[in-house]
């Protein structure tokens, strides 16, 4: 199979690009742009596989594009890139609306241009927005995202689809919970209050910590995404959950326990403007049809996590210094 990843320099695109490379028959083109958060040393393991290619690339580039898919002919993409975060988001939602909304856009039209056989978008819960308890979203619930982040992919869910409904063109949506695990860049919870917490710096809590999110260990999700690339069904929507609600406090409360660090570093500091309270998805259309389960428990998961984040800290470091510097000062200004 030939396979096009976008955005597989990024946390959950290698993981997944790690996973397919087990299958001998796989040929995979990296498309990716390396903004701050793409970062090849996710790649190492990787890099010299004859069954792997990289390309650095906008999505949003039509020309670079089109040159993608005519030097790799993909029968298959999985489109991960996207600017990822919300706090980014809601500083600078420009790069959100050119990557996630016109990047995909873009995307779309070149693949249905060239014939691709399955399109698999990778989105996220967010795009339902804050469920009330004891309520679950599955894969009918209103659509009601809250920062430009979820807000674009709802819209590129909905682009997505509409090429499904309109052209026929074979795609599929996922919409999976937060993920957590090896080479996530520290900006989202986990392994910023991780590393944090390995330094002994402080843990910015956002308003209470009661908000609660859904966990799933990103290579379950890796594996959700394979099942639904082999077996989805076209136009259809795939919610993948991690089968674990917790509330923030009680994630950091774990991560201060694990890596043995007081309760001292936990710092509440303002909330993040239009923080949605709880996020809770319903699984089971995945499940059933495809017979895909998340294998890894949360306190397995976060002890793997913890352990590679204290294993790799030339990795954060590198992420200190360097190019992403330049890509964060320019888009973000200096934080
Ligand atoms: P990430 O921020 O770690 O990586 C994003 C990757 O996309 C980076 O390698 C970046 O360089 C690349 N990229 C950004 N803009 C690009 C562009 N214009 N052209 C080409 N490449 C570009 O993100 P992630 O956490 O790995 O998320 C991947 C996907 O999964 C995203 O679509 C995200 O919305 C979705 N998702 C993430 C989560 C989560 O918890 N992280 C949960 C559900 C869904
Ligand atoms: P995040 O990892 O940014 O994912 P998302 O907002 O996409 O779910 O945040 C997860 C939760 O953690 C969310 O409720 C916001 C909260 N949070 C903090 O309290 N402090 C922080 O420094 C960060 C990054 C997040």
């Amino acid at each position: 199979m030939k396979l096009l990843v976008t955005g597989g320099a990024g946390f959950i695109g290698s993981a997944f690009i790690r996973l397919v490379l087990g299958d001998p028959t796989v040929q995979i083109l990296n498309v990716d742009k390396l903004t701050y958060a793409g970062n090849l040393d996710n790649l190492r393991s990787v890099e010299n596989n004859p069954q792997y290619a990289f390309v650095r690339a906008d999505v949003a580039d039509r020309a670079a594009m089109r040159d993608a898919f005519e030097h790799h002919r993909p029968e298959t993409v999985v489109h991960f890139a996207a600017e990822s975060h919300v706090d980014r988001s809601i500083l600078n939602p420009q790069p959100v609306f050119d990557t996630n909304l016109a990047g995909t856009f873009t995307l779309l039209e070149t693949a249905r241009a060239f014939g691709v056989a399955r399109f698999v978008h990778v989105s996220t819960d967010e795009v339902y927005g804050s469920i009330e308890t004891p309520l679950e979203a599955d894969e009918a619930y209103p659509l009601k995202p809250s920062s430009p982040y979820s807000a674009s992919k709802a819209g590129s869910d909905l682009l997505a689809l509409s090429y499904f409904t309109t052209y026929r063109f074979p795609v599929v949506v996922t919409r999976a919970s937060n993920n957590y695990g090896p080479y996530q860049f520290p900006e989202k919870l986990l392994p910023l209050m991780i590393s944090n917490a390995l330094q002994d710096r402080p843990l910015p809590v956002y308003g209470d910590g009661q908000q609660i999110r859904d966990w799933l260990y990103v290579d379950d999700h890796c594996r959700a995404i394979l099942a639904v690339l082999g077996g989805g069904r076209d136009g259809q929507i795939y919610n993948i959950g991690g089968s674990r609600s917790l509330a923030n406090l009680d994630v950091i409360g774990a991560i201060l326990s694990a890596t043995g660090k007081p309760e001292s570093l936990i710092q509440h500091v303002g909330d993040r403007p239009g923080h949605d309270r709880r996020y809770a998805l319903s699984s089971r259309k995945i499940m059933s049809e495809l017979q895909w389960a998340p294998l890894v428990d949360f306190e397995d998961g976060l002890r793997r996590t913890i352990r590679w984040y204290q294993d790799n800290e030339p990795w954060l470091e590198h992420l200190r210094t360097g190019e992403y510097q330049r890509y964060y000062a320019e888009n973000y200004g200096n934080r």
